[in-house]
């Protein structure tokens, strides 16, 4: 028989305990322990399982990929072109970052019926909502619940192609004795909105917090259990917003889409380039424009350092967009190999327009850029600078070249630095000028 047993679980995590933690061991975030009622199963085979007949993989005939395509270019791109019929994707970002803002805009075109469920707003400030962003269609039902067996029947009546689920944090299972929010809540309501969407047919939209404190339970207990988990995130500050697939059965989680927040609503941002590049002030020390791949496309940005003498104590380090580790490798490569006497300095590194860069062809750039602001001379403007840099100062060769040489030739550079070992694999004829370079060293005097 079951038996209910209580634990403690961490809200980030998942991670559960006998006793209450103050500090997660699995996730390390603090005060994230909650008690919780957790029923316990035995694992042995009960009496009344019998066996079922088992299939051989060839014998499984294909079913067509069913795709729902919402109109948002960029949208259907990160989820790798539509929402699966009867899949589950959940939506996480930070409160207010436009989580349902995104996602009424994308069911503004359908032409499907659509439930939106809504537990945190009333039905008038989805109105509200719908108005700023001048939505007038009426394929979209309407729903203010929080009972998920309510919410069920509802859908079973209602039959829509697509239903979505604003918060998970507040809908719940009555027949739990938690309350909405925990974990075990939050989990149990997820599963069973994913069974009920294979079941009926319906793909499901469920629309997830994350919260920095744990306070309420993050989405990361949930990844395991949807299809398709899709990051949204920005800085508050900043109007770009970028959408990330960190989970997806159906596509590939390379793919981002950009968006720019209005006053209107989400605007889609088709030529990022242009963006991350508009506000650049040309003759500035430790500015320099270097090439990202993200997902399939490239996208131009500018990486600013500033190098300041440290006066007292430890020098500074301070990184934004990007790895702080690898910087301090950079650093130590840019003293050993170039001669930089930067260790009693200050390096303040930033990726301009707010972006996340994880990728090492931005190495040499940040090479540059600190090269620049440690000199005091502005680097070349018309340049386009790519590399991965290596501890002997080498500069090591990067994919997709020819992709990032033209969108250098699309936005007008004259010319792109890039590392000997890439000329191999150009094959087309470019306008640009390619300066091929092999160390740290020749690309500094070059650029600088
Ligand atoms: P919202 O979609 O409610 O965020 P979430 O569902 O992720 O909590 O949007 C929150 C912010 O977006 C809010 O502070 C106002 C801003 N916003 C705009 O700037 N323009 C708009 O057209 C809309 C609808 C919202
Ligand atoms: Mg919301």
């Amino acid at each position: 028989m079951a038996k209910s047993k209580i634990k403690f679980i961490c809200a980030n995590c998942g991670f559960e305990s006998l006793k209450w933690l103050g500090k997660c061991p699995s996730c390390d975030e603090w005060n994230s322990f909650s008690e919780e009622l957790v029923e316990e199963r035995k694992a042995s085979v009960k009496k009344s399982a019998h066996a079922k007949e088992v299939k051989t993989l060839d014998s499984i005939t294909e079913l067509s990929e069913e795709r729902i395509k919402f109109g948002i270019n960029e949208f259907d791109r990160v989820l790798g072109g539509g929402i699966i019929h009867g899949s589950a994707v959940l939506i996480g970002g930070d409160p207010g970052i436009g989580k349902s803002t995104l996602v009424l805009q994308a069911l503004a075109k359908l032409k499907e019926k659509v439930l939106y469920v809504t537990g945190e707003e009333s039905l008038r400030q989805i109105k509200l909502r719908a108005k700023r962003l001048n939505i007038t269609s009426t394929n979209i039902l309407l729903l203010a619940e929080t009972d998920l067996d309510l919410i069920s029947a509802t859908i079973k009546d209602v039959e829509p192609a697509i239903v979505v689920i604003d918060s998970i944090q507040t809908v719940y299972l009555p027949d739990l004795d938690n309350a909405p929010g925990t974990v075990t809540q939050i989990r149990e309501c997820t599963n069973f909105i994913m069974q009920f969407a294979k079941k009926t047919g319906f793909s499901a939209l469920i629309i997830g917090h994350v919260t920095k404190e744990g306070v309420i339970a993050g989405p990361k207990i949930l990844e395991h259990i949807v299809d398709t988990v899709l990051q949204f995130e920005g800085e508050r500050n900043h109007s770009y917003r970028i959408l990330r697939a960190t989970k997806n059965r159906f596509g590939s989680t390379n793919e981002i889409g950009i968006f720019e927040m209005h006053e209107d609503g989400l605007e889609e941002v088709k030529n990022p380039s242009e963006i991350f590049l508009s506000e650049r002030d040309e003759n500035v020390n430790g500015s320099v424009v270097t090439s990202s791949i993200e997902g399939t496309r490239p996208v131009l940005l500018e990486v600013q350092a500033l190098v300041t003498p440290s006066n007292f104590g430890n020098p500074q380090r301070v990184a934004t967009g990007f790895d702080y580790r690898r910087l301090s490798i950079l650093l130590a490569v840019l003293e050993k190999r170039a001669n930089l006497r930067i260790s009693a300095h200050n390096v303040f590194l930033n990726m301009a327009g707010g972006i996340r860069i994880e990728e090492p062809a931005v190495d040499l750039a940040v090479c540059c850029s600190i090269a620049s602001s440690y000199l005091n001379k502005p680097a070349k403007t018309e340049m386009l600078i790519i590399g991965e840099v290596g501890l002997g100062g080498e500069i090591r060769s990067v994919s997709h070249i020819e992709k990032r040489i033209q969108e250098a030739e699309k936005l007008g550079f004259s010319s792109v630095v890039l590392p000997k070992n890439n000329l191999k694999s150009i094959k087309q004829n470019n306008k640009i000028e390619l300066i091929p370079v092999d160390s740290i060293i020749k690309a500094i005097n070059i650029v600088i």
